[in-house]
């Protein structure tokens, strides 16, 4: 299986912190966003790896991530989007590294606590289709919404004002070969993009998509409220455990 980091986009929704850079490069914590990503791939055990990205700080990618020494890797590869045409326009980009294998997409302004390891031995598992993971969050109107059934999924809503449930589609995405003529059929979405959404509904018409539930936080970082909460939670997570009060902690 090979990873994509989808790194892209103008990041209105945090102007004018991405006046002069991309949202991918701003600090969580102590790491730029896209680290996370790229980690959270290798620890999944998927070491190739592409990254796709654009606009006027292409470059500073090259310069901070190299050939991926820091997260143990001796290659990465990086693809150029033209332009703003959305997730799964950039995501049309990678065909080529692909190569006919299966793919997991990631996000690049999404994070998570716990390894997605048990989704990705899932999918590999699976005859063939996609998988999608699912978090239960409080504002579900913010992002894609499953609408499921048992174990079955319906379809996905892309930021409905009036959720169907509170399964956020998380970004991260597991695909078969299939995937490229999925995104080739794609129309532009009201916002004028070509939407992840749509190429996950048309897995679900098929009635190849399975998906798993998200262990641990997750969060995006793609607004000021989000961008402060993931740093928070990483933050959090990287304190020490409270030392244990004995009776003598206060002599
Ligand atoms: C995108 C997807 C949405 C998904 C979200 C996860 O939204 O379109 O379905 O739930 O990422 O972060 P965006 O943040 O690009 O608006």
């Amino acid at each position: 299986m090979k990873g994509i980091v989808l790194a892209g986009g103008l990041g209105s929704r945090l102007f004018p912190l991405t006046k002069i850079t991309n949202k991918h490069l701003l600090p969580i914590y102590d790491k730029p966003m896209i680290y996370y990503p790229i980690q959270t791939l290798v620890d999944a055990g998927i070491e190739e790896i592409l990254v796709v990205t654009g606009g006027r700080n292409a470059g500073d990618f090259l310069r901070l991530l190299a050939n991926g020494k820091e997260f143990g890797l001796k290659h990465l590869n990086y693809a150029y989007q033209e332009g703003e045409g959305g997730i799964a326009d950039a995501l049309a980009l990678a065909e080529h590294f692909a190569e006919g294998d299966r793919i997991c997409v990631i996000l690049g302004d999404n994070l998570v606590e716990h390894s997605i390891r048990p989704a990705v031995d899932a999918f590999r598992q699976q005859p063939a289709g996609a998988r999608i993971l699912l978090k239960e969050v409080p504002d579900a109107e913010r992002f894609g919404v499953a609408e499921i059934s048992g174990d079955r999924i319906l379809g996905i809503e892309e930021k409905p004002s009036r959720p169907k449930s509170n399964f956020a589609v998380t970004g991260y995405y597991l695909y078969d070969e299939s995937v490229w003529e999925k995104v080739k059929t794609l129309k532009p979405s009201s916002r004028g993009e070509l939407e992840i959404t749509d190429v996950n509904n048309a897995y679900i018409r098929e009635g190849t998509m399975a998906f798993s539930y998200l262990d641990g936080w997750w969060t995006d970082a793609g607004t000021f409220e989000s961008l402060l909460r993931a740093a928070n939670l990483v933050a959090d997570s990287q304190k020490p455990a409270a030392a244990p009060v004995t009776a003598d902690s206060h002599s």
